[in-house]
């Protein structure tokens, strides 16, 4: 038997599931179904403009506000929902130069000299969970930026044993890393190969010459074109970064650019949307800023999705397309299932059973803290049991899809009954599809993929998010049209569910 908090499952009730009511002691006046899906039509009427969404974890690291954990067994207190296994993330904050679109925090050009120290205390860091996470396999390895490509070879070797050192790294992991154009000479993806690297992801963003000559990125797309084929030959298994969504961007030029792509032979495409949240100053107090872009990027990305799923590549996360025999994406996916994520290096974001947490962001604090003894984690969030099942729920819903009865296995909740007149209503507005016994979001919802996952969230989730400073609330336009969203709830009532 498992026990949720009252404020768990509200709005699920109960008109079309009558019995739920009576077990509840009839204390409500059961909602009129037809209600609630007019109420939700009209409230997602409100645009958000962060498309395709405006943070990639949920809860966002914004309520990240406890402090650190004494100790890492403080910081894994709670069982793991998958006890056995665990992934990692390394992050090197290094880059060639600073691309104008960046909302990445990194260190470029000359500041790479700094890289040497800085792999010290990575290692160091490791060397911290090394204890905790003895018994588990390691079962992706993400190793992100900024460029990570970008560090010298004798460091790329110096980390890549500190992962085998630490570390239990399943034979069969799946080892990534990120890179950029100018940073891969074919000699580095021999020596990535050697190290266990045994998949790309390669942020290319454009081959419009136009475009790419107002990132700061430095090279042509011939040059581009030229390494990419030389690490697909050795690789095989690379990812492209591409974008849209630029001022002077010609109608055809995602397009385009995924064509070439596609072409050349590559198994799998992203396609991220310019997100200009960080530099978006000009916005009206109390209302959600309005990127003019926004009707466009829905076009644009629909275009996208149309030409990937002609090509054969499926849709295996929000903005990832891929060939499943040729391609693997284990570690974004299992991102989504409250698999312990350690997180390595400056900025980094992970995840300890039902605490989220994310490290300094500046290479100060971070060294200061690891010089200290401390795990070097700016923050924390601690989720209640329920609130890291909706973690799962909400963001398997808007980057993959729900497996109903994986969730039964995993958390003894039934989503069908807890939240049935909520699907039913968004399947009703065309918003969610049922295939067989998984849930995910059309493309009908692209306009409202903030919002919907949230109203699976417990009613703690929006009050906390009302209750963050006001700079917050004007940064984030989602709180506010959470609250207008929220008038689908009816009262808190308890329940027990069985497994
Ligand atoms: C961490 S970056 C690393 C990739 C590599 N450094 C590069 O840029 O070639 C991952 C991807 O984030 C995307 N990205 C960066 N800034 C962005 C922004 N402002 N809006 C949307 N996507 C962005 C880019 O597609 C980039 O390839
Ligand atoms: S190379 Fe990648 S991480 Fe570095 S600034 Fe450019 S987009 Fe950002």
């Amino acid at each position: 038997m498992k026990s949720y908090s009252e404020s768990f499952n509200k709005r699920s009730r109960l008109n079309r599931i009558p019995e739920i009511n009576e077990h509840a002691g009839g204390i409500l006046a059961p909602l009129d179904p037809d209600g609630l899906t007019d109420r939700l039509a009209a409230s997602l009427m409100i645009q958000n403009d962060f498309y395709p969404c405006f943070d990639w974890t949920f809860p966002p690291p914004l309520l990240n506000k406890s402090e650190a954990p004494a100790s890492v067994e403080a910081l894994f207190q709670h069982p793991s929902v998958i006890p056995e296994n665990f992934s990692l993330y390394l992050h090197s904050p290094f880059c060639k130069s600073l691309c104008n679109f960046c909302y990445y925090t990194i260190i470029p050009g000359r500041g790479v000299e700094k890289a040497e120290r800085y792999v010290d205390y990575l290692l160091r860091e490791m060397e911290m969970y090394a204890d905790i996470m003895a018994g588990k396999k390691c079962e992706s390895v993400y190793f992100g930026g900024g460029t990570p490509t970008f560090l010298d070879d004798h460091l790329l070797t110096k980390l890549f044993e500190g992962i085998h050192r630490y570390f239990n790294i399943d034979v069969d992991a799946e080892i990534s890393i990120e890179s950029s154009p100018g940073t891969l000479p074919r000699e580095k993806i021999e020596l990535l190969i050697s190290l266990g690297v045994n998949r790309l992801s390669y942020g290319i963003q454009t081959l419009d010459e136009e475009l790419l000559a107002g990132m700061n990125r430095h090279y042509s797309v011939t040059e581009a074109m030229q390494e990419l084929d030389i690490a697909l030959k050795l690789v095989g298994n690379v990812n492209v970064d591409t974008m849209y969504g630029f001022e002077n961007e010609s109608d055809t030029a995602l397009l385009d650019t995924l064509t070439k792509f596609h072409e050349a032979g590559i198994p799998s495409l992203s396609i991220y949307a310019l997100d200009r949240q960080r530099d978006n100053k000009d916005k009206a107090l109390g209302l959600p800023p309005k990127d003019e872009a926004y009707e466009d990027k829905i076009r644009i990305f629909s275009e996208a999705d149309g030409f990937l799923f002609r090509q054969g590549y499926r849709q295996v996360l929000q903005n990832v397309y891929a060939i499943p025999e040729k391609s693997t994406y284990r570690h974004q996916v299992r991102r989504w299932d409250n698999l312990t994520l350690i997180a390595l290096g400056v900025a980094a974001q992970g995840y300890a059973p039902r605490t989220p947490y994310q490290n300094f962001p500046a290479l100060k604090s971070y060294y200061r803290a690891i010089d200290e003894g401390r795990l070097p984690i700016v923050t924390v969030d601690h989720l209640s049991a329920e609130m890291e099942l909706i973690r799962e729920v909400s963001s398997q819903l808007r980057f993959t899809r729900i497996d109903l009865d994986a969730i039964k296995r995993k958390y003894g909740v039934d989503l069908d009954i807890v939240f049935g007149d909520l699907i039913a209503s968004l399947i009703e507005l065309g918003y969610l599809k049922r295939e067989l016994n998984t849930l995910r979001m059309t493309g009908d919802a692209a306009y409202y993929n903030n919002i919907i996952p949230m109203l699976f969230a417990p009613d703690e989730f929006t009050q906390r998010l009302m209750g963050l400073p006001e700079e917050y609330l004007e940064t984030f336009p989602v709180p506010s049209v959470m609250v207008q969203v929220g008038c689908t709830q009816s009262a808190p009532i308890e329940i027990s569910l069985s497994e």
